[in-house]
């Protein structure tokens, strides 16, 4: 049920790269939606296995440093740069706040910028992201036939409840582990200097299955544990 919802909610998300792209971008998308559809469920193998081993409480706790403040030698950033600890998200608002108290903060930089270097419109007025993924190779930009990466804005989906229920992360459901999720998430958004380690991955991965902030209830939460479903009496 609530993944369900959460995946409906998706197919609004690409709102400002269909501006910026029009029909390519509609085709790619509705390509993703049949590629998908046409997939086995996809599972996070973590998530099966070990959701209710939360891991021991020095690697949660190793888990939480690392997501508030993990660095990895890079930009600076760290998951909750993006994913603040109240909301899981930043709005337009938490942007504009940001860009008077604190121009310098590490989120106003690199992919948070209108071409990647200089210029804070879209972020301030939408909290986009640019992020880049390759085109498919059936996939042409009319506007751009060579063009073999494309760039979409978009916003950044709060980190509640998603990482623990929800079978396949990111708009596009590329993702399919926390794991492989957060090597992404370094290398796109933080420019790391150092690379993560497994040992260091799991943790983040746990804390977001398992730490309060990362679910909207109890409920969800122990559902999250292997718990009763939500609406169901056992
Ligand atoms: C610069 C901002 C930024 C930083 C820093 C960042 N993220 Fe994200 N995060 C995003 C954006 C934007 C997306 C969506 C990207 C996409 O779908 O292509 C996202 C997606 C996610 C998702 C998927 C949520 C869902 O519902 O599908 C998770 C989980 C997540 N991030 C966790 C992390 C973790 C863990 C870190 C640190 C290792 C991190 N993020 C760092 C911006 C950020």
């Amino acid at each position: 049920m609530m993944k369900r919802n959460a995946r409906s909610a998706s197919s609004a998300r690409p709102t400002t790269a269909l501006i910026v792209f029009g029909a390519a971008v509609l085709t790619i998308v509705a390509l993703v939606h049949v590629v998908v559809g046409g997939q086995q469920p996809m599972i996070i193998g973590d998530k099966a296995t070990d959701g209710n081993a939360a891991g021991s409480a020095n690697e949660r706790h190793e888990g939480a440093r690392l997501f508030r403040k993990g660095t990895f030698g890079g930009n600076g950033r760290t998951c909750e740069t993006c994913h603040s600890r109240s909301t899981g998200t930043l709005s337009p608002a938490d942007v504009l706040k940001l860009l008077l108290e604190n121009p310098s903060d590490p989120l106003l930089l690199h992919d948070a910028l209108d071409d990647g270097v200089s210029g804070t419109s879209p972020i301030a007025e939408h909290a986009t992201i640019r992020i880049v993924r390759p085109l498919p190779p059936n996939i042409r930009i009319a506007e751009d036939p060579s063009a073999t990466i494309v760039v979409l804005l978009r916003g950044i989906p709060t980190t509640v409840n998603t990482p623990a229920l929800d079978p396949a992360l990111m708009y596009d459901l590329r993702a399919r582990t926390l794991a492989d999720q957060a090597l992404g998430a370094i290398h796109d958004h933080a420019q790391n200097a150092v690379e993560p380690t497994e040992e260091q991955l799991a943790p983040i991965a746990d804390f977001q299955r398992t730490d309060k902030r990362f679910f909207s209830s109890d409920v969800l939460q122990d559902f999250a544990r292997g718990g009763r479903a939500p609406g169901h009496s056992r």
